[in-house]
């Protein structure tokens, strides 16, 4: 049963995963090949941003409009969430004009107790533990340059941010291996390692030696060292991730065929090189295309008036087209 929102993939079966990359490579593929869909004609989304964004929201506007619906664009500053309103009445209030609602913002309870009061599907497009959207995509890029999204070795470099914390589950609802290498300081929590239960110690692990963690790696994944909302502490982080940046050295120590990744937006220098960032190893502006086709499967999903079908759809036999 998919749940009425997509707020994070700790809530999410193998089963549910894989039924939405089937979804967005479909997607994908009657876009490519010039079929203009419908499914979500006259359907409103809100997104609501209380950080920055460019491939967030683009994709998530483009997308909707490639389905034949519209969204738009709410900043944190005017909703002026739990400060100008509380998080309940602006979910209640939204429900009674929109389809959907998407938000970026700080604290992940925020986009749990929105979700609570809406009637209308709630999607995370970040928050400080989850970035599911992302990780969709990326299990989607990974299907297309590796042929598969289970038996890989998927090492990130980084911290336990809501980047590495979505890939982590995704990685494991697929069934690879996925590895944090990160200094001792920026590790998953014991939150986090309750969070991945059985997976913890056999799917997913982590390392503080990133020469010992990418051997045999089939991708080499990173983020920025400091994250939004983390700002204050760019200085430490900056010593604490040195020796933990994505080299042309570091990346000749992985599997020969090994592809890089990045979420975007990259900081050249920092946690990558700009000699890696250009080189053919790297995948990252398929995987910011992706975003917008992982997308339009969540919104296709959960928005449209015909959502059941297209589980049944989907799970039952071979999408084509
Ligand atoms: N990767 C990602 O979420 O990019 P934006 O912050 O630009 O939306
Ligand atoms: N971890 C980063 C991801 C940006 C897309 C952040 O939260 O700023």
């Amino acid at each position: 049963m998919i749940a009425k929102d997509f707020l994070s993939l700790a809530a999410y079966t193998s089963e549910d995963f894989r039924l939405l990359l089937e979804l967005a490579q479909y997607l994908k593929r009657r876009w490519r090949s010039g079929v203009r869909e419908h499914a979500l004609d006259g359907k409103q989304l809100a997104m609501v941003f209380e950080k920055p964004s460019l491939r967030t929201r683009v994709s998530f506007e483009v997308g909707i409009g490639q389905l034949g619906g519209r969204a738009m664009y709410l900043s944190g500053e005017e909703v002026g969430l739990g400060k100008r309103e509380s998080v309940e009445d602006v979910a209640r209030v939204l429900s009674r004009y929109v389809d959907g609602i998407m938000i970026r913002t700080f604290a992940h309870q925020t986009v749990v107790d929105l979700a609570k009061h809406a009637s209308v599907p709630v999607i995370n497009g970040l928050s400080d533990a989850d970035h599911p959207c992302q990780a969709l995509a990326d299990l989607l890029t990974i299907q297309e340059h590796c042929g598969r999204v289970d038996g890989l070795r998927i090492v990130f470099i980084g911290d336990a941010n809501n980047v590495s914390r979505s890939l982590a589950q995704a990685c494991s609802l697929c069934g690879s291996q996925f590895i944090l290498a990160c200094p001792a300081d920026y590790a998953f929590s014991q939150e986090d390692i309750s969070g991945f239960g059985a997976a913890w110690g056999t799917r997913v692990s982590q390392l503080h030696d990133p020469v010992q963690a990418v051997a045999g790696a089939d991708i080499l994944y990173t983020d920025v060292w400091t994250s939004m909302g983390q700002e204050a502490e760019r200085e430490e982080r900056l010593r604490a991730f040195a020796d933990y940046q994505i080299s042309g050295k570091l990346l000749s120590q992985a599997g020969t065929a090994c592809k890089v990744m990045h979420c975007l937006p990259a900081h050249r220098g920092e946690e990558i090189t700009a000699e890696v960032m250009e080189s053919p190893a790297a995948i990252v502006f398929d995987q910011a295309e992706n975003r917008m086709h992982a997308q339009k499967a969540v919104m296709r999903l959960l928005m449209a008036d015909d959502r059941m079908r297209i589980v049944e759809q989907v799970g039952g036999v071979q999408l084509v087209g």
